[in-house]
């Protein structure tokens, strides 16, 4: 006897050992016992199994549930006012050497307190959870000091505790120069002898991460960083490549990274390398889009190598202010012209990779965990080709129906 059996639907598994486009298995039925798959077959067999509850699908398609594997979803204010300075010329990079960009949402996030920030963000967090995000990575890097970083972290693991959600996160702290240093060798060592044995010591990041650019810090600086993060048990990933070509993706493979993030002024012949190392390709087409920018990733290099290619929503105030996955998704298709079947394993199991989480969620599977959304379409790739014209019809979160529609 299992506990949920929802029968009749079309299965988008996204296991790769399933040869079909989008690992299809059609007129099937997925079983779940407590927060696991336990059973998957035909729709024929599955009158076999007995289950306390039966949900009839109606031929609805259903996937692993999506995946963020980018976010900068916890931070205070915004920065509309930087929207207007953009529209009438600046440029991201101007901003920033001006005082505002990350700095500013700095400021306002070292001003909200730890439950305003909790509110603004869970706003955010509510319109993906009910597009069928099951899964959330949240950066820190808007504190940048050690109560702030940590305040922000907090209020990361706070909003996993109180929402149907599993929330990731990673320690951002070489996101930018806090305005009360102006010495970015001294900053980068304040993180790495004070905030990261702290952080790590309270248990509150999964993985570690850095700006490496320009308006960053250098690849040296990340390096350090990077280092130090390894020895304190966090894996790392990277903001790389975005403005400028860093060489950060190479640093990231070169210490067995998670993943490589933005990747626009990435060359070609970096790809292999990237390969080699297995690690990640993180688009990030809201930014791309919001910033105007006109230099694609070596898409078609990366396709051809086979590297695993994930998205996210990079959900910031700043450079991607898109609390849509979804809307993400079609962007992906639009501005990187990524198939939907790529971009539907971008945001479930290569994103799960990207979060070294592939042997838990991002596909169904037989013990995989019971993160399942049913969509209300007759093919996949609906879910990619507009924006706003779907909702999911059921998400399954540790295998419990938490939306009805
Ligand atoms: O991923 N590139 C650096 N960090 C963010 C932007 C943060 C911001 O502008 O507030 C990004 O695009
Ligand atoms: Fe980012």
């Amino acid at each position: 006897m299992i506990d949920t059996l929802i029968k009749n639907i079309h299965i988008a598994t996204m296991d790769a050992q399933r040869p079909a486009p989008y690992g299809e298995f059609r007129d099937a039925a997925v079983g779940i016992t407590e927060d696991c798959i336990c059973w998957l077959g035909t729709n024929d067999a599955a009158r076999e199994i007995q289950a306390k509850q039966i949900y009839d699908g109606q031929q609805q398609w259903l996937t692993p549930g999506l995946i963020d594997c980018h976010s900068h979803l916890v931070y205070g204010g915004n920065r509309a006012a930087e929207f207007e300075l953009k529209l009438a010329g600046a440029s991201y990079q101007e901003i920033a050497q001006r005082g505002g960009g990350i700095v500013s949402t700095v400021t306002q996030t070292r001003q909200s307190n730890a439950s305003s920030l909790f509110t603004s963000s869970a706003h955010r967090l509510e319109k993906l959870l009910a597009e069928g995000v099951t899964t959330i990575e949240i950066k820190s890097g808007y504190g940048l000091n050690l109560a702030d970083e940590i305040k922000m972290l907090q209020v990361a693991r706070q909003l996993g505790d109180s929402y149907p959600v599993t929330i990731t996160t990673s320690f951002l702290g070489a996101h930018a120069l806090p305005a009360e240093y102006d010495n970015k060798a001294t900053y980068i060592q304040f993180l790495i002898e004070q905030v990261l044995p702290k952080i790590s010591a309270l248990g509150l990041a999964d993985a570690a991460d850095f700006f490496c650019e320009g308006i960053g810090f250098s690849t040296d600086l990340c390096r350090q960083y990077a280092l130090a993060a390894i020895q304190h048990g966090l894996p790392v990933k990277g903001h790389v490549e975005q403005l400028s070509y860093l060489g950060g993706a190479r640093l990231v493979a070169d210490l067995n990274g998670l993943s490589v993030d933005h990747l626009e002024y990435l060359p070609e012949t970096d790809v292999a390398h990237l390969k080699q190392a297995n690690v990640v390709a993180v688009l990030l087409p809201g930014a791309f889009y919001t910033l105007s920018e006109t230099q694609l990733p070596p898409i078609d290099a990366m396709l051809a190598a086979d590297l695993p290619i994930a998205i996210g929503t990079d959900l910031n105030p700043g450079s991607s202010p898109i609390a849509s996955l979804l809307n993400i998704m079609n962007l992906g298709c639009i501005l990187y012209k990524l198939t939907p079947e790529t971009i539907l394993r971008a945001v479930t199991c290569n994103a799960a990779q990207a979060l070294g989480l592939h042997h838990e969620i991002g596909q169904i599977k037989i013990g995989f965990r019971a993160d399942l959304v049913l969509w209300p379409v007759d093919t996949p790739a609906e879910l990619c080709y507009g924006m706003n014209l779907i909702t999911p019809s059921r998400i399954y979160k540790n295998g419990i129906n938490h939306h009805v529609n």
